[in-house]
């Protein structure tokens, strides 16, 4: 069980070692998500203070884990999974009573938990395979240990699945690629390595330096410019920020070889909803002959809709836009804004979605079947 254990600096109960300047270490060794030693908290680290601090917090209730998930301080569509699975398995240690309170309590968390943020399909997925666990127990004390034992085993297998992805998606590039991104999907987007930046993790362990990642600063949260650029530039990579409105001039200037970005809900025929942005960026690379990849666990296949038309999207606070940023407003007040956190990407414009179980290439509905089926 990899609990970080041993890591400097210890993330919870000594305040002073809580900031560090982010600047000084590999974002890689920075653990987004876990459950504490005793299993009665979760620990995050707190994405909103990146790149200028590194600190963590610890979750105990589930409001400050909903809180937690639903003003991005942990974000990213596995991620978002993993902390919801640890989430429930710590408020879960708290119980005393009976087996059937139990139970009532966990189906509690559960669908408080589901309403934190709704299109990021990790989310509902990972809170379905912990429900799945009550299944099997017939008492608290066993149920507390077997929530804990799958809320460990969904955060180790995220790892282990990032890791396949980044595998799978290195076999996709060639020496000296320009590699553009949106948002951030990577470690700090799962619990280790990432989806669409886990091949350029992979690329650097074989020892290839010559890799240039151009990250869109993703307008209105930045997670490109905050998070993204800082990972890739903490790793030693050749990272350039742009801003989202510049990904056309770097595609046409012949800069970028391959677009590779995450996702939060792909539907049944390949329709995937990723970052407010992403759909554009799809569509320029379309342009431009450039091949635009997706890359995510399986577990954000939701097999249950036939097409991106019934993901639900996102819609945030109209400050994000406006305000968040800025020393002052920079919208005049009373403005009508706009501002869903999502667009989803026509399948058409999908060249493959790489997964822990293989590429799938269009007609992606029946790539799927077989992937899902184990065929692949
Ligand atoms: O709003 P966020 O920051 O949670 O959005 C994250 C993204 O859009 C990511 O690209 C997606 O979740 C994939 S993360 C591997």
């Amino acid at each position: 069980m990899d609990r970080g254990k041993g890591r400097q600096p210890n993330p919870v109960g000594i305040e002073a070692s809580l900031v560090y300047h982010s600047g000084m270490r590999n974002a890689l060794d920075l653990e987004t998500v876990r459950l504490s030693d005793d299993g009665r908290s979760v620990i995050i680290l707190d994405q909103t203070l990146l790149p200028g601090k590194a600190e963590y917090r610890e979750l105990r209730t589930p409001e400050e884990i909903w809180t937690a998930i639903k003003n991005l301080q942990v974000r990213g569509a596995p991620a978002i999974g993993v902390a919801a699975a640890c989430g429930v398995a710590a408020v879960m240690q708290q119980e005393n009573g009976s087996f059937e309170e139990a139970s009532r309590r966990f189906s509690a968390v559960k669908a408080y938990l589901e309403t934190a943020r709704p299109t990021a399909y990790n989310l509902f997925w990972a809170l379905d395979r912990m429900e799945k666990v009550l299944k099997g127990q017939t008492d608290t004390a066993g149920l507390k240990k077997a929530l804990i034992r799958e809320a460990e085993a969904i955060r180790s297998e995220d790892i282990a699945i990032s890791r396949s992805i980044g595998e799978l998606g290195f076999s996709l590039l060639r020496h000296g690629d320009g590699i553009l991104t949106h948002c951030n999907a990577g470690s700090l987007a799962t619990a280790k390595y990432g989806t669409a930046l886990a091949p350029v993790y992979i690329a650097l362990e074989h020892g290839w330096n010559d890799i240039r990642v151009y990250c869109d600063e993703t307008r209105p949260l930045l997670q490109g410019a905050r998070l993204t650029a800082f990972e890739m530039q903490s790793a030693g990579i050749d990272t350039t920020l742009i801003c989202d409105s510049m990904a056309s001039y770097v595609m046409k200037k012949g800069l970028v070889d391959i677009v590779i970005v995450g996702c939060d809900r792909v539907a049944a025929n390949g329709d995937a909803a990723n970052k407010i942005g992403t759909s554009g960026v799809a569509v320029l690379a379309h342009h431009y002959g450039i091949p635009f990849f997706v890359a995510a666990p399986s577990s954000t296949i939701d097999m249950s809709i036939s097409s991106g038309a019934e993901i639900p999207v996102e819609e945030r606070s109209p400050e994000e836009v406006t305000e968040m940023w800025y020393s002052h407003r920079m919208a005049p007040e009373g403005v009508k804004v706009l501002n869903p956190a999502f667009d989803v990407t026509d399948s058409s414009l999908i060249t493959g979605i790489i997964t822990e179980r293989g590429i799938a290439y269009p007609p992606f509905g029946e790539a799927f079947m077989e992937m899902l089926s184990g065929g692949m």
